[in-house]
């Protein structure tokens, strides 16, 4: 699910408003530290607070400028009285601190922001560094600021790249919270993670939250779902195998998650129409979202037109079947693995599916960055999307190994198999329940076609298929 940083960062750090804190902000340059403190701010300002941001680093018109191209318009809070920003110049000397510390505190006194950030500490500490006595003046600075105003000091540190932290030793000690925030690109793609070091009198029940710059929106997280237990859900139509293959039974329960494999070149072919009938059949011409990997949703529906006709069906099935099928095609080398699943969670939302086909997962699981990771976010996919009773098909041709641990998360699975080392022929297995059936691809077509005509007429029932 995606979640606003300006709706977030109060859940993770508490109340920044009402309750000071002394808050640090650490990360490597361009991981988002300037535009996560400024959501804060306009956090605070929303609220009708006034920010006082403090840059040694950028002059207004560029931060202004940065920030509006993630949507942060920070012009009519500045006309407003909320926000004041002001770039002070870089200082050397124990006087010269002495002297920025007395300007910093009189502008504070003179108009009380519930909020300021010091963007960033790090440039003032490495030009004061063999001082110990300017270096204490600042760190004490900091720790009086905050209740100076009864209000929160987010302090902003560089982190040097490819190095995991700054020392910034004293400050890891003093301050109420720390946020590191990591950036890394790999294989052309962005990833960003937030790390929740410590929030003091808060329990922290998220380490690492994933997250994303977006144009016009901002910070996003991608919070990931874990599920710490197993939960049944409502209760669905059951499928079952008989002797001609699945069918239904009066009978209910859980929804349930089928893998279909089959070799590589069957991808845009029977198992799809297959699983689409099944699953209009199971919930009764319900809603499918099909997540498609590959193809434009035209091509999909191109498809289904064309092999609906050839199995039988008449044109008010077909026009039926596809009134209730939602494709959204996603490029899964475009996204990180938690941005993947957050867009994912976002469609089922907005869809409400009785049931979702992912085709092919082959795909985004053969070109993850990090396959285990991968797997670990399927997994608790799996699990949400079965505890709030919908069904899943998981189509994937068999490239790897990697599909046996698949087939470990799935209820039902369906193995097509060529049939001799031509492979111009192929099996079909099903696992369920502990049964095995065996069936032709040219069963397979006449269970289509029958399916087909469930649909035209009413679902099967146990005594049907008998
Ligand atoms: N309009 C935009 N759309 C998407 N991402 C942006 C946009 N503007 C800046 N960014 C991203 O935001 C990051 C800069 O964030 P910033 O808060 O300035 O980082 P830091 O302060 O840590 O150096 C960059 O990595 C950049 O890619
Ligand atoms: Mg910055």
């Amino acid at each position: 699910m995606v979640v606003k940083a300006i709706d977030f960062m109060p859940q993770i750090l508490g109340d920044f408003i009402k309750e000071p804190r002394l808050i640090l902000i650490a990360g490597h340059p361009g991981s988002g530290k300037t535009t996560l403190a400024m959501t804060m701010c306009l956090h605070a300002m929303n609220a009708g607070e006034r920010c006082f941001y403090i840059s040694f680093q950028e002059d207004r018109e560029r931060l202004f400028k940065q920030l509006a191209g993630v949507g942060i318009e920070l012009k009519p809070y500045e006309d407003k009285g909320l926000l004041k920003l002001i770039k002070l110049p870089l200082v050397v000397s124990e006087g010269a601190i002495q002297e920025l510390v007395e300007g910093i505190s009189r502008d504070v006194m003179g108009f009380s922001p519930r909020l300021i950030v010091i963007d960033s500490i790090t440039p003032l500490l490495i030009s004061i560094k063999d001082d110990a006595k300017a270096r204490g003046l600042l760190q004490n600075f900091f720790w009086e600021l905050h209740r100076l105003i009864n209000g929160s000091v987010v302090l902003l540190a560089e982190v040097p790249l490819g190095r995991e932290l700054a020392e910034l030793g004293w400050a890891e000690f003093v301050v109420d919270a720390v946020v590191v925030l990591k950036y890394r690109t790999y294989k052309g793609l962005v990833e960003r993670v937030m790390e929740v070091k410590k929030v003091r009198g808060r329990e922290l029940n998220v380490a690492e939250l994933p997250f994303s710059i977006q144009k016009n929106v901002g910070i996003v997280f991608h919070q990931p779902m874990k599920l710490s237990e197993i939960k049944s859900s409502k209760k669905r139509r059951l499928l079952a195998v008989g002797p001609q293959g699945p069918y239904l039974k009066e009978s209910t329960g859980p929804s349930i998650v089928t893998l279909i494999e089959y070799p590589p070149e069957l991808t845009l072919s029977l198992p799809l129409l297959y699983s689409i009938l099944l699953h209009m059949a199971s919930s009764n011409y319900g809603k499918l979202l099909i997540i498609e990997y590959w193809s434009p949703e035209d091509r999909i529906k191109d498809f289904m037109m064309d092999s609906l006709k050839l199995y039988g069906a008449d044109e008010e099935v077909i026009k039926r079947i596809l009134d209730n099928i939602v494709i959204r095609p996603l490029n899964p080398t475009a996204y990180s693995s938690p941005e993947l699943f957050s867009m994912i969670l976002d469609i089922v939302n907005d869809v409400k599916p009785m049931a979702v086909i992912f085709h092919d997962v082959a795909l985004p699981t053969k070109t993850a960055v990090d396959v285990s990771y991968y797997a670990s976010l399927v997994y608790n996919l799996l699990l949400y999307l079965k505890s709030i009773g919908i069904d899943v098909v998981r189509l994937c041709s068999r490239v790897d190994s990697f599909t046996d641990l698949y087939k470990v998360m799935s209820d039902h699975v369906v193995s097509i198999r060529c049939k001799d080392s031509i492979c111009d022929d192929y099996v079909v297995y099903d696992y369920i329940e502990g049964k095995i059936v065996r069936r032709s691809w040219t069963e397979l077509e006449e269970e289509v076609k029958t399916l087909i005509g469930y649909l035209k007429n009413q679902i099967p029932t146990a005594a049907q298929v008998k």
